[in-house]
């Protein structure tokens, strides 16, 4: 088959990664793609946002699949335009890629299918909103309602910072995002993420992660993207897996397809593990990133085969087979991320670093005769595996002792909680 996968970060090099090794798979091509996504496929310099052109790529090369990694051509329709033009898409339509572009479409959903959720309320007016935070009081959750490359939510601790994140959404801080503001009961527990595939009908359980999504150790600092993940986590034993398979995901199925709209593709959620159970804090509508890097790394079944059904609708036919093995994957980031940062600096050593059980992933890379550069906020992402969560975590940070890039950062704790329960005394 020829493939073209839409997307340029540590997400897309995993899976090109993960397509290379398919039989399946005749020719890669990746757009707009980085240096590392550039030694397993062809990078194409597509303009993603211009759907005829994407379409006209398709038939010059006759790609048999597109797959789109990234949330915002999915929100953008971008399979819809593929489908109506004939050519195979992996990933939502538009419509069902609401669940991630709408947090106010995934509580309605919530509501529709009884599925445990953060109690809350949407506003489209500032006075409403305010007056709700003061009837609920804080500690209290206040998202814009649109995608904000996840700079939309803020947990306030206290009432004024709900008012101020209140007041910032509707000022226009989100632009279109923040037009309507969903406000949220806090929940208390530990987070994790549950990916599952579907092909509008079947739900097939992929694998539980968890990540960083703070910038300094000890979980502190700004939100970012994500600074390490790994998998699986700890505290998605199998009997939450099925409770959350049961509560939550299938009833999200069931509900898309009976409303004529139904989702294909990576369904990524975003629990919270409360004492009264699993609950829904959000839908992604697309593999994580970080998180995918450690997925593909413990994947052993062929990913282009997982993907193919659930653009046919034969998933009940598929099952996902996992390495045992945990994987973790730390996130070298350029110094002063999630704020500025200087681009073009240069990255030595990274041959050094890969092995057997050892992947670097590249997200903002770029060649330049025989010099690697640092383009983006994320860079690398050094990924390994081992029996433990712990003996993965010490191989991946051997691999970036192997890296000579001083203008770069990384957090130096991924996968501390994991690892407090792997080192906790037996009860
Ligand atoms: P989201 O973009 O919805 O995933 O939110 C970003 C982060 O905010 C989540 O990963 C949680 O850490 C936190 N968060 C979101 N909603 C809630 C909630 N209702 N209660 C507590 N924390 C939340
Ligand atoms: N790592 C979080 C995300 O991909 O949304």
């Amino acid at each position: 088959m020829n493939i073209l996968l839409i997307g340029s970060g540590g997400r897309e090099h995993a899976l090109a990664w993960a397509l290379a090794k398919s039989s399946k798979l005749t020719k890669l091509f990746v757009a707009p793609g980085n240096a590392g996504i550039a030694e397993v496929a062809k990078l194409v310099a597509l303009d993603v946002d211009d759907h005829d052109a994407v379409i006209a790529f398709c038939r010059t090369e006759q790609i048999d699949l597109v797959v789109v990694g990234p949330e915002a051509p999915l929100v953008a329709g971008l399979v819809d335009d593929l489908e109506r033009a004939g050519v195979k898409a992996f990933g939502p339509s538009k419509a069902a890629a609401q669940l991630e572009g709408s947090k106010a479409f995934t509580k309605g959903v919530c509501d529709e299918a009884n599925i445990p959720t953060a109690g809350y309320g949407r506003f489209s007016n500032p006075d409403d909103a305010l007056a709700y935070i003061k009837a609920k009081g804080a500690p209290i959750v206040v998202k814009a309602d649109g995608l904000a490359a996840g700079k939309g939510v803020v947990v306030a601790m206290t009432r004024p910072e709900a008012e101020d994140a209140v007041t910032a959404c509707f000022d226009g801080s989100f632009g279109d995002a923040g037009a309507e503001v969903v406000i949220e009961e806090f929940l208390e527990g530990e987070e994790a993420s549950f990916f599952v595939l579907s092909d509008g009908i079947n739900a097939l359980p992929l694998a539980t992660a968890q990540d960083h999504k703070r910038v300094h150790d000890g979980d502190t600092g700004p939100n970012t993207g994500g600074m390490g993940a790994y998998s699986p986590a700890p505290v998605m034993t199998p009997d939450l897996i099925s409770r959350v398979m049961d509560e939550i995901i299938q009833p999200t199925i069931k509900t898309l397809a009976d409303r004529g709209t139904p989702f294909k593709g990576v369904l990524y959620a975003g629990l919270m593990i409360t004492s009264a159970g699993p609950k829904l804090i959000e839908y992604n509508t697309r593999f994580g990133d970080p998180e995918c890097q450690v997925l593909v790394m413990r994947l052993k079944s062929d990913l282009l085969d997982l993907l193919v059904a659930s653009v046919d609708g034969t998933l009940s036919d598929q099952q996902a087979e996992w390495h045992t093995d945990s994987a973790l994957t730390v996130v070298m980031a350029s110094n002063g991320y999630p704020a500025s940062y200087k681009k073009g600096t240069e990255i030595r050593g990274l041959d050094n670093a890969a092995s057997d059980m050892v992947e670097v992933f590249h997200a903002g890379t770029k060649r330049e005769g025989n010099r690697l550069l640092a383009v983006g906020g994320r860079v690398l992402n050094v990924t390994a595996l081992g029996n433990t969560v712990g003996a993965a975590k010490t191989r991946a940070y051997e691999a970036i002792e192997q890296i000579d890039w001083p203008e770069g950062f990384c957090r130096s704790d991924i996968g501390w909680r994991a690892i407090e329960r792997e080192t906790e005394p037996e009860a």
